[in-house]
């Protein structure tokens, strides 16, 4: 059985044949697979880098092994390094008992670290080191724990201008960068818009129990659009088209959204402002709850035309707490409609 067949397609889904990009994409994940070389994914958010990884780690002879994802932009850097490598009880305030980190629970598998270059300089420093013999303490301890595993890395920031500035090790860039898969934006492959789309359609579909069908002039517009967000963008399009079940005004939306500049090249389309890194759990958890309430807000004021007190009917709450949560959450109606 050829490597491809052993993508794990039925958990994640990917979808990496639609245009000679990311054919050449899934070669380098085919050849790759079965060496436990360190893989660097690059590209621009929402394009797909995660599921890269995950391919990977599917394709490759430890898919029975841990795959531990770490995102180095959501962990604060001062806990850092005990996320990744564990600590000894009483090794500082708050220790209160021995903690494996990420690198043990990966054991056998692979490591995926977000957002490498978030890291802080002395962090890097160590990870270099851990990198050379996979033979690292845990915080606070002495005991030499030896891993056994794939590291993959990924970013969205230029790296070799972070080295430039002194943010990027440059010993750590070439240690990490054994292969480098760029994953191209989206508008460079806009033949894979209209399977993306369906994918998604199909998806939420069922999600929502509706039977929403594209309509072929939505598609062209789909196909027209710049998607600065990538394939996250198209997806959360794809989602407002089955819930909304209004082609015209998610499209609509989408060109306003163009002409207001909240579709930053960053990515992270719709929800601009919840980009910033969570501190703590409970910091990520309020952030997920301030996600799914500017997302509700946005597709039913986007619904009923701003029409705040019909908004306010629609979610059981005064005209006042309504317009304090499109306050909190920064909303703004389109300049013109
Ligand atoms: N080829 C694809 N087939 C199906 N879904 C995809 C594809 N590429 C991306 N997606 C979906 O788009 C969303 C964004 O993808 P992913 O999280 O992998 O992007 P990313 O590059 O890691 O983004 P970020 O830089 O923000 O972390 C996910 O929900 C993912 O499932
Ligand atoms: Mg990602």
């Amino acid at each position: 059985m050829s490597v491809a067949h052993e993508l794990d397609t039925t958990r994640y889904d990917p979808f990496l044949d639609g245009s000679p990009q990311m054919r050449a994409v899934r070669t380098v994940i085919e050849s790759v697979a079965d060496t436990d070389a360190t893989v660097l994914i690059r590209g621009e958010s929402g394009v797909g880098k995660d599921l890269v990884a995950r391919a990977i780690h599917a394709a490759s002879s430890r898919r029975h092994g841990p795959f531990v994802k770490v995102n180095c932009a959501a962990i604060p850097a001062s806990l850092l390094e005990s996320e990744l490598f564990g600590h000894e009880k009483g090794s500082f305030t708050g220790a209160h008992r021995r903690k494996p980190g990420q690198f043990e629970y990966a054991n056998k598998g692979t490591i995926y670290l977000d957002e490498i270059a978030e890291l802080a300089l002395p962090l890097q420093a160590k990870l270099l080191h851990v990198l050379q013999d996979f033979r690292f303490s845990r915080v606070g301890g002495r005991e030499l724990l030896e891993v056994d595993l794939r590291v993959i890395a990924a970013t969205n920031r230029n790296l070799e201008e972070a080295m430039a500035n002194g943010e990027f090790r440059q010993d750590l860039y070439y240690r990490i960068n054994v292969v480098e898969v760029r994953v191209p934006p989206l508008r460079e492959r806009r033949e894979e818009i209209p399977e993306l789309a369906s994918r998604f359609l199909a998806r939420f579909n069922a999600q929502y129990r509706r039977h929403k069908q594209l309509m072929p002039e939505t598609l062209g517009r789909l196909m027209e659009y710049t998607w600065s967000g990538n394939v996250r963008e198209l997806e959360n399009v794809m989602r407002r088209l089955v819930v909304l079940g209004d082609d015209e005004q998610v499209i609509e939306a989408l060109v306003a959204r163009g002409r207001n500049g909240r579709n930053g090249h960053n990515g992270h389309c719709s929800t601009p402002q919840f980009t910033v890194a969570g501190r703590d759990l409970k910091e990520i958890g309020r952030r997920a709850a301030r996600e799914a309430e500017y997302n509700a807000l946005l597709e039913v004021l986007e619904r009923v035309h701003w029409n705040r007190a019909e908004a306010a009917r629609i979610f059981k709450v005064s005209y006042k707490t309504l317009l304090t949560k499109i306050a909190e959450c920064g909303l703004t109606p389109p300049l013109r409609r």
